[in-house]
């Protein structure tokens, strides 16, 4: 007999609602939340008034496509956390409520696991799911991490950000160009008709596997500056080999740690997560490595990589296998 999963995301800024059927998507709705772009950022307030809003027609609109009544949903799957608070309770709300009118399961779902679970979704654009042990480079708005994973529900957290996550610097990066918000695929754009080392920017030196961008952002900010002063005009000139030099350090800096993770592990199989896994430069860097014959590389469809509730579903697939279910009483957490 299958199971009947409904997930719902809503950590950050985006609304999802997903229906999976054993390890299968039926459906996977994404409400993004436009209101945003006129700030240059996420406003935590403005988001999880979204969320109210978003909520019921993008879980109408899942169940609908899907083609599922909310009879036949063996369980409902959630984010518990990490995320901005006001909009994590909006979907653990909901999902509180659903789990009781129906009398089915509450399964809360760990979101930097959920990013990490995506590559175990079945899907004909999906390679095959790593086996354990692998490496997980989960890079996003919010987060920078390099995860051990053992098994589905036993990750090792052996690299992570001291400062800016990975997302974060290339908006910020995108923000003191004067490129609108989310500013990080605009760069990958941007990248492609750039040359990569018209710029040099320094690399951080920081202890063991973990990362740091701060430095890099202020280097970025001062090197404006002063080519500003000269030309006003310099960033429109340059922001092709801008954001191409500024994707090949953040890349870089990437795969520096995660080549030094692997060695020290002596674990080849490398998956990415997370947003900032859409990007062209980070995608081509790993394929390279693969092409070298030193990886093997698993990167999602782009769907899964960004936040999404599939693989909060496929998340809560695995806890209903192992009947891992929470009360009611479950309120969401903040920092991973
Ligand atoms: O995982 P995600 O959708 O949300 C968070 O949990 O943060 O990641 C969003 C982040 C943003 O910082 C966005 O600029 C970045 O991912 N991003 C990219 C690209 N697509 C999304 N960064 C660089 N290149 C891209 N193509
Ligand atoms: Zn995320």
């Amino acid at each position: 007999m299958s199971v009947y999963i409904l997930a719902i995301e809503s950590s950050c800024d985006d609304t999802s609602a997903a229906v999976i059927q054993d390890r299968k998507i039926l459906a996977n709705f994404i409400a993004n939340q436009a209101i945003h772009k006129d700030f240059g950022g996420v406003v935590p307030e403005l988001a999880s008034r979204a969320h109210q809003q978003n909520i019921i027609p993008v879980i109408h609109k899942a169940l609908a496509n899907a083609n599922i009544s909310k009879k036949q949903l063996n369980a409902v799957a959630f984010t518990n956390g990490p995320g901005l608070l006001g909009s994590l309770l909006v979907g653990a709300s909901f999902a509180k409520t659903f789990s009781l009118g129906l009398g089915i399961p509450l399964i809360p779902v760990n979101h930097m696991e959920a990013h990490i679970l995506a590559h175990f979704i079945e899907d004909a654009r999906q390679q095959e799911p790593p086996s354990f042990p692998f490496l997980c480079l989960t890079v996003s708005g919010g987060h920078t991490q390099v995860m051990l994973v053992k098994d589905y529900f036993d990750m090792e957290l052996i690299g992570q950000t001291i400062d800016d996550a990975a997302g974060e610097t290339f908006d910020k990066a995108a923000k003191i160009m004067g490129l609108p918000y989310p500013g990080g695929p605009l760069i990958d754009q941007y990248a492609a008709k750039g040359d990569s080392r018209a710029f040099r920017f320094p690399y951080p030196s920081v202890p063991g596997l973990d990362f740091s961008f701060s430095g890099l952002k202020t280097s970025i900010l001062y090197f404006l500056r002063d080519r500003l002063k000269e030309d006003p005009d310099f960033i429109e000139k340059n922001k092709y080999d801008l954001s191409a030099s500024i994707q090949h350090t953040i890349v870089g800096i990437l795969m520096k740690q995660l080549k030094k993770a692997s060695r020290e592990t002596g674990i080849r199989q490398i998956a990415i997560a997370g947003g900032v896994s859409a990007n062209s430069g980070l995608r081509q860097a790993l394929l390279d490595e693969q092409e070298k014959g030193d990886w093997k590389v698993f990167i999602p469809p782009f769907e899964y990589c960004t936040d999404n509730a599939a693989m909060i579903a496929i998340t809560g697939y695995f806890k209903y296998l192992k009947k891992d279910f929470s009360s009611l009483d479950i309120s969401p957490f903040t920092r991973y």
